[in-house]
């Protein structure tokens, strides 16, 4: 059943725990402490020497590298005028980039295990070498080391699902490559979090929040979802925030028992529990995004928001528990992609929300659409497929058989590329407001 779709893949505690293995560098270097011999000793300081070597050439691309990109191409100057009109950022193709991406699994320690498709033997390598391309200018990768002396004494925040933290862990990979980041909270799921990057004074929340208004699930029966209520845990925050990424999605799809005023309004999927009106998945998601709307707006805390548009998967052949797969190796082409009927309704409801906000940021709002949904859909190539743990075919009679992601996305991957359109956007943002209020 389509509407089911993803609810094994959205829901892995299991990932959680993965999480924890991979992203604590701090725990795998103390317990290596523990053991002392002389070749462990003579193995770090190589080790030590090697890194060094290492940050020496980063630091050397770095400043090369900054010099390389400041002149502004005829096609950028549209936006380092500070005006984003001229160029949908979100219109394009996606182009051979010979110089692949920024990080790798070796450089980055922060890609769950269930998305480091390079460690887990994916065997094709093409999906790795492409650059999202706006039609009407062109997008560079952006800088980790500008943006970040961008965003000095900054809070960032990302809210959402799975998606969310997929998302966040590619900023972090990117970002990480000029300074390593310290992880200062975590919940106990490991599903929310905090990092800072010291010497910068930047920080980086990602809000487990995956409907976005209060949710409950009561001695597992269905969710509850309060259509009127945002979900503190995000909201109880916002004030600390300069930059918040927001997006919602998947988790609609489940079976929904929806509340308001007190009173239960409907569901969704509830299959004639207590003869309750399906509303379906929109009637939640529309309920939801207009109160988020109206927070962002009715909050007198301004904090520059994004709200990320529904990220397409690309099954074929079956879903996600039928069998589907996602082998493809190359991107779509313009037309090519047909985007499936659950993702056109959350964006149709995502436009009908935000659209009024222009392409622009609007200099009258402080939110507008991250409108991420046309380039993804044109990467079928992007995601794990069977890679989501090492060797999925060992011992496996029938290949059919190894559970696909094809909704996540692997790391690096294409939605490297989301993090140039966020941060171009972002920024030009800024320099709107520096120009129109004579700073600089
Ligand atoms: C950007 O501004 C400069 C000078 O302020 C001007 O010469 C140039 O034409 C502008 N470019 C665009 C694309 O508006
Ligand atoms: C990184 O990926 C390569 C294959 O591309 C693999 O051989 C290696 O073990 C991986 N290393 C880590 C630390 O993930
Ligand atoms: C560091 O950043 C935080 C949050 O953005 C801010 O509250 C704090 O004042 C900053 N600290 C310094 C020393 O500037
Ligand atoms: C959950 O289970 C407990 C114990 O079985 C019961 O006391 C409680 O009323 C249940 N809550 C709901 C909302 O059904
Ligand atoms: C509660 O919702 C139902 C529809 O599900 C509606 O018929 C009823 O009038 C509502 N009651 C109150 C008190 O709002
Ligand atoms: C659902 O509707 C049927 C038919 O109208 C009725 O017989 C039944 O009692 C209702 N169930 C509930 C839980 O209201
Ligand atoms: C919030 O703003 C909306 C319009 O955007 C308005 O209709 C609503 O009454 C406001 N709510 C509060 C609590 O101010
Ligand atoms: C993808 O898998 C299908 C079914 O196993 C196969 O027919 C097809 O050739 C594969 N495509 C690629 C690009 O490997």
């Amino acid at each position: 059943m389509e509407q089911q779709l993803t609810l094994v893949l959205l829901d892995s505690p299991k990932g959680a725990k993965i999480v924890e293995d991979t992203c604590y560098p701090s725990s795998s270097s103390s317990s290596s402490v523990t053991s002392s011999s002389s070749t462990d000793r003579r193995h770090r300081t190589f080790v030590k020497f090697f890194v060094y070597l290492s940050l020496i050439a980063l630091a050397y691309y770095f400043i090369i590298s900054s010099f390389a990109v400041s002149p502004i191409s005829p096609d950028t100057s549209s936006s380092a005028n500070g005006s984003s009109e001229k160029c949908d950022l979100f219109t394009g193709d996606w182009v051979p980039d010979p110089s692949g991406p920024l990080y790798t699994n070796l450089s980055c320690h922060h890609i769950q295990d269930f998305q480091n498709c390079l460690l887990n033997g994916r065997p094709d390598v093409n999906y790795l070498f492409w650059r999202w391309k706006p039609r009407d200018c062109d997008l560079p990768r952006f800088s980790p080391s500008q943006f970040l002396d961008s965003v000095k004494n900054k809070w960032w925040a990302f809210i959402g699902d799975s998606i969310a933290r997929n998302h966040v862990q590619s900023f972090i990979c990117i970002l990480s490559q000029v300074e390593e980041v310290e992880e200062i909270y975590h919940d106990k799921e490991f599903r929310s979090k905090i990092w800072r990057f010291p010497s910068h004074n930047f920080t980086l929340s990602v809000i487990w929040s995956p409907f976005l208004v209060k949710s409950e699930t009561p001695n597992n029966s269905d969710i509850q979802l309060y259509l009127d209520q945002l979900d503190h845990k995000w909201t109880v925050q916002y004030s600390k925030f300069d930059y918040v990424v927001i997006s919602g999605g998947k988790w609609f799809l489940k079976t929904t028992i929806f509340h308001e005023n007190n009173n239960i309004t409907g569901c969704h999927y509830c299959q004639g529990i207590d003869n309750l009106t399906d509303l379906g998945y929109d009637y939640s998601y529309r309920k939801t995004l207009n109160l988020l709307r109206d927070f962002v707006l009715n909050s007198t805390h301004k904090p520059l928001v994004l709200f990320r548009t529904t990220t397409p998967d690309h099954f074929e052949n079956g879903e996600w528990n039928t069998g589907g797969y996602c082998n493809r190796t190359m991107p779509f082409k313009e037309g090519e992609a047909k985007m499936k009927t659950v993702d056109d309704v959350m964006r149709d409801v995502e436009l009908e929300v935000f659209q009024k906000f222009g392409k622009g940021f609007g200099l009258g709002s402080n939110i507008r659409l991250l409108d991420t949904t046309g380039m993804s859909l044109l990467r079928p190539d992007g995601h794990p497929g069977p890679y989501r743990h090492p060797n999925p075919f060992a011992g496996v009679k029938d290949k059919s058989h190894v559970q696909n992601d094809c909704l996540h996305w692997c790391l690096p991957g294409p939605i490297d590329s989301w993090n140039d359109v966020m941060v171009e956007a972002m920024l030009n943002r800024e320099r709107e407001l520096y120009n129109l209020i004579g700073l600089k």
